[in-house]
């Protein structure tokens, strides 16, 4: 998986990917990142990429010339016949989740836009976008942060990039649940004893309780994902 990130502030882009497990997946080499940074297509002398919005209005827009040529300049980066998807980190966007991770996982490069400010010119973005994302229903002071979220996602279901002891966790959302609470030693903490069940060894109600942890965490926390799993599971509908 090789990442292509345009924006105004690569370091926190980064600073960001190359910690933790997606800094080891860049070391080893089984993802890359190239930071593209759009200051650097500027055509004035100022190194200006914005200017006041057509109509007028608060805010600046990002000028459409500097994306274009940024993303010309990216082009020419890559080997790869076919012409890479292009994401805009937007908050306009569809709202980005585990499935649309997966789908990212299966591309071998992908072109990230970040904007800030009041947003880009719409030209540039209708003639260069494939896919518009958004993290969620706020709104940042840019993209750079959501595309790290975007990112980080995709890069876990990259193959490699997890370890054995980690990727035991790729199973949240999977089956749309949430996970079931865990513990570890000591027993006892604060008063509060880890459950009888996980220190019985019985590896088959070990297996029920925590079954059941994910339907009640999921019912509270996740109404919404408990229905639609009730719907296609109606036999383990939570009787209380
Ligand atoms: N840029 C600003 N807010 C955003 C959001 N919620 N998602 C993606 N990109 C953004």
């Amino acid at each position: 998986m090789n990442y292509y990130v345009l924006s105004l502030f690569p370091e926190i882009i980064e600073n960001s990917l190359n910690a933790s497990i997606t800094g080891r997946a860049i070391e080893k080499e089984i993802i890359t990142l190239t930071s593209v940074d759009i200051r650097d297509f500027s055509d004035n002398k100022h190194m200006k990429v914005d200017d006041y919005p057509y109509g007028g209005g608060a805010g600046l827009v990002i000028k459409p010339t500097c994306v274009y040529d940024a993303y010309l300049h990216t082009l020419s980066l890559i080997k790869n016949q076919k012409k890479p998807r292009v994401v805009y980190m937007t908050p306009q966007g569809s709202v980005f989740n585990q499935k649309k991770a997966a789908d990212f996982a299966k591309e071998e490069d992908l072109i990230i836009l970040c904007g800030h400010y009041e947003g880009i010119d719409e030209r540039v973005l209708e003639t260069i976008v494939t896919d518009y994302v958004s993290i969620g229903d706020y709104v940042l002071t840019g993209g750079e942060i959501a595309s790290v979220i975007v990112m980080d996602a995709v890069s876990r279901l990259v193959p490699g990039v997890l370890g054995n002891s980690e990727s035991a966790f790729t199973d949240t959302f999977s089956d749309g649940l949430l996970e079931y609470p865990q513990y570890t030693r000591p027993e006892e903490f604060l008063g509060m004893k880890v459950p009888e069940v996980l220190r019985s060894g019985h590896h088959g109600n070990v297996e029920k309780w925590r079954h059941e942890q994910k339907l009640i965490r999921t019912r509270k926390n996740r109404p919404d994902l408990y229905e639609k799993y009730i719907m296609l599971h109606p036999e383990e509908e939570l009787k209380d």
